[in-house]
Parts: C-alpha cells; sequence; structure tokens
C-alpha cells in the first residue's frame, strides 16, 4: 500500500484543488491500486465523517462529475485524527504505510512542526518503502526564513525526498516554454539579447484576495506569487539548454539564471495596492501590494543588457499569464514609408486563460505602396480535449512517481530569494489602483525609453 497523507485535509486548498486532481486522476485511471488517500487533521473526525467531506468538496469543487468515478475515488480514503505531538506522529506511523507521500496542505508555519514531527517518528526513513514530503509554498518568507526551514527540514529529510510545489509547473502550457525554446531550431537561435529587445512576463488576475486575507496581508503579491511562479517562468524563459532533461541538470540552470540577475535596488520596483484591499482584508492600514512589478537584468552572455520586465496582480481587468518577447527592430528601414509601429515585432506565449503562441510579423500593405504591417500569427498550443491533467494533478502523479524535475530545488528557492531580498524589506509606498484596471500608472515609470507594458 502507498499513503498519500494529506495534512490540512479539512481545508481549503484540499477541498478547491487537492481533491478534483484526485479525482481527475483517478477517472483517468492513472492512480495505482495501491493508493490509500489518508486524511490528517487535529478535527476528530471519523472515515465517515471525512468521507463525507471529501465527497461534498467533489460536489462543489469538481465540475464535471461522475459518481461512479467520486465513489471509487471515497472508496480509498481514510482519516486520522491527531495533535502535532511526538504522540500524534507516533500514533501515525502506527497507521500509515511503509512506502507514504506527506503532502503539507497548511499554512508556512505549520512546516518545520511538521516535518520535524514526521522525522522524530521514523516517517522520514525509507528502509521498507520511500518516503517523501511534499512541501507548499512560501517555502520560507524571506532568504533568513528559507535557510533555516531547510536547516530543519534537512535534519529529518534528504534533498531528494523533498518536493517543493509550486504548481505553476504542473501546467501544460508551462512546461511548453521548454519545447518551444529547445525543439524548434528556427527560433533557438534568436532567443538572446542579440535579437531581442525586452522581454515581459505578466500574471494578471481579475480576483483580489477572495477571503483570504488572514493569510495574503503576511504575504503580498511579493511572497505570493512574484518570489515563486514568476521567478520560475523567468528561469525557464531564460534558462540556458540543459545537456538532458533531468531534474538536477535544469535546476542547475535555473540557479545559473538566477544568480546572474543585477542586484535589485528600489527603482526597480513598483508596488500598487487595489481600492477597496485594506477593508476586505480587514486591516485598515495595510501596505501590503497585491501588485508588483520588476525590472531586471541577466548579466550573463546571453541576456546582457536586455530588460525582463515582471508584473503580477490581483483585481486587474482581466486574468492573463503570458511571456512576450520583443525583437530588435531590422538593422535598415527599408521601407521607409512603412508603418511599421515600434510596439510590434512580439513573439507571445500565452498561458493563460488560453494556451497559445502569437507571432506577430510584418507583411506588405495591400496596395501600390511599398510598406508593411504587422499580422499576428496565432495557434493554440493545448489540444483542447479532457485528457490534460491539471497542474495539481501533473504534480501529484508525479511525486507518487518520485518524478521530480517538475519541483522546485532548495538552491532555487534560495537564489529567488536573494535575488528579492533587497527589495522585500525596505519600506516602500504602494499606489492605489481601481479594481478592473491596467494596475498603477507607476509601473509604466519602471521602464527603458520606448519601452512599454502590453496590454493586459
Ligand atoms: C497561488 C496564489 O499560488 O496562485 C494565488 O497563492 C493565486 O494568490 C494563484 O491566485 C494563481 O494561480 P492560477 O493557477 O490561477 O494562475
Amino acid at each position: 500500500m502507498i499513503d498519500l497523507v494529506i495534512f490540512g485535509a479539512t481545508g481549503d486548498l484540499a477541498a478547491r484543488k487537492l481533491f478534483p486532481a484526485l479525482y481527475e486522476l483517478e477517472a483517468a485511471r492513472y492512480l495505482p491500486s495501491e493508493v490509500r488517500i489518508l486524511g490528517v487533521g487535529r478535527k476528530p473526525w471519523s472515515n465517515e465523517e471525512f468521507i463525507q467531506h471529501l465527497r461534498q468538496s467533489l460536489q462543489e469543487f469538481q465540475e464535471p462529475l461522475d459518481g461512479e468515478v467520486a465513489e471509487r475515488l471515497l472508496g480509498r480514503a481514510a482519516y486520522h485524527s491527531m495533535e502535532y505531538t511526538p504522540e500524534g506522529f507516533r500514533s501515525l506511523a502506527e497507521a500509515s504505510a511503509d512506502s507514504s507521500l506527506f503532502y503539507l496542505s497548511l499554512p508556512p508555519d505549520a512546516f518545520p512542526t511538521i516535518g520535524v514531527g514526521l522525522g522524530q517518528a521514523g516517517l522520514s526513513e525509507q528502509t521498507r518503502g520511500f518516503r517523501r514530503l511534499i512541501v507548499e509554498k512560501p517555502f520560507g518568507e524571506d532568504l533568513q526564513s528559507a535557510l533555516s526551514l531547510q536547516k530543519t527540514l534537512t535534519q529529518y529529510w534528504d534533498e531528494s525526498q523533498i518536493l517543493r510545489i509550486d504548481h505553476f509547473l504542473g501546467k501544460e502550457a508551462v512546461q511548453n516554454i521548454l519545447v518551444f525554446r529547445f525543439a524548434n531550431s528556427w527560433l533557438e537561435p534568436l532567443w538572446n539579447a542579440r535579437y531581442i529587445a525586452q522581454v515581459q512576463i505578466t500574471a494578471a488576475e481579475s480576483i483580489g484576495i477572495e477571503g483570504r486575507g488572514a493569510f495574503y496581508d503576511k504575504v503580498g503579491a511579493l511572497r505570493d506569487m512574484m518570489q515563486n511562479h514568476m521567478m520560475q517562468l523567468l528561469t525557464l524563459s531564460a534558462l540556458e539548454p540543459p545537456p538532458r532533461f533531468e531534474a538536477d541538470l535544469l535546476s542547475n540552470e535555473k540557479v545559473k539564471a538566477l544568480r546572474s540577475a543585477r542586484p535589485l535596488s528600489p527603482e526597480d520596483i513598483v508596488r500598487g495596492q487595489y481600492q477597496g484591499y485594506r477593508e476586505e482584508a480587514g486591516n485598515p492600514q495595510s501596505h501590503t501590494e497585491t501588485f508588483a512589478a520588476l525590472r531586471l537584468y541577466l548579466d550573463n552572455w546571453r541576456w546582457k543588457g536586455v530588460p525582463f520586465y515582471l508584473r503580477t496582480g490581483k483585481a486587474l481587468s482581466r486574468k492573463n499569464t503570458t511571456i512576450a518577447l520583443q525583437f530588435r527592430d531590422p538593422p535598415t528601414q527599408l521601407f521607409a514609408d512603412s508603418s511599421i509601429d515600434p510596439g510590434s515585432g512580439w513573439v507571445e506565449l500565452e498561458l493563460q486563460p488560453k494556451e497559445a503562441m502569437h507571432l506577430e510579423v510584418q507583411v506588405k500593405t495591400p496596395g501600390l505602396q511599398f510598406a508593411s504591417r504587422p499580422v499576428t500569427l496565432t495557434t493554440p498550443t493545448g489540444n483542447g480535449n479532457r485528457l490534460e491533467l491539471s497542474a495539481y494533478a501533473t504534480l501529484m502523479l508525479d511525486a507518487l512517481k518520485g518524478e521530480r524535475s517538475l519541483f522546485i530545488r532548495f538552491d532555487e528557492v534560495e537564489y529567488a530569494w536573494r535575488l528579492l531580498e533587497p527589495v522585500l524589506h525596505t519600506p516602500c509606498p504602494t499606489e492605489t489602483y481601481s479594481v478592473g484596471s491596467e494596475g498603477p500608472g507607476g509601473q509604466h515609470y519602471l521602464m527603458e525609453p520606448h519601452h512599454r507594458w502590453r496590454p493586459l
């Protein structure tokens, strides 16, 4: 038997994301038959109560829901009620299988207690099976706390057993960045400072904080999105090709990219907060940013001098996650009268809401004149059918298999924190922006002359 032990099984993330992901795996018959789902929590629930909770969560968050698949999944579920004390962990050691995957679907301040508690109860030992620990983000709240969390966990867990999750890496469209870059030999030679003028990476959301005020107000956009999801998009866009597609080789290249970043200064960041956030978060004095834009440079051979602009925010005009690169202008303007717009010449990978690639090229304007106009070639990159797995389903399956390339190695976390450290603690004003807008006006001042943010 293999146990998927979910700490925080009675919580929000489990209900919204993990259970539907398990349902998907069950529906696709990807979940090995020996897998049991062992919910763990402090609530003194019985197995039946947990199963009922699981059923209700699926009814609320899984669409479409096939009753037969749901019942198959429920048939694997059990619950273990425990306090997070040495006795509690000992009781878990007795109740759980020799091969277990522990998922910490809990607030970050619980990670050390659980990691150590499991270790002390012998639950990180792999003498009779595998033991792995899935840790949710954010891993630490800054460099120091991340280093200290790592030190605590590695007293009992080997790096190869710790799976730091960043659900963006489970998205098909994010994995496509590497395929797009390294499986197209016409593109790779152009993907560098010689041909690229600027890179814009955007993760805009239209939703606000959705009742997560207590968590979000301590975290803000820099820790919630920038340090993890955005840094992953940055490294995947910028890294050198690894010699082989292997987890460690890929992580090496990501870390090299992060380490080549020029140190940030306060002029490289703009923070915003949407109107009404303070009331929603229940903190009238809050300076927490719900929007952050960064300008950074990677001082390496490939990217020297190319600005990477990153922005993420909530309550914006629409959900839009994209990586866009602008090609440099041609060396001479052959078509003097042409209407080549300085804002054109983009290649864009749209990750959300649609999965697509857009390539802007100039074609001749029909007519007697030799003028050009931009047209956009678009191709969907998803296959549009339901065989694709959601990010969490993909990652849970990989975790069960022990496949680590879509998880984050500690030095990736560490260097992402190192990069942000100079702007993380310095008090910095937040500019208010309207709900449903493109974000604070100040974001445009980050940019070099002739550069401007693409519309959301
Ligand atoms: C989560 C953040 O990691 O990612 C949320 O905590 C954010 O604040 C979410 O809304 C965005 O993920 P997705 O997959 O909806 O783009």
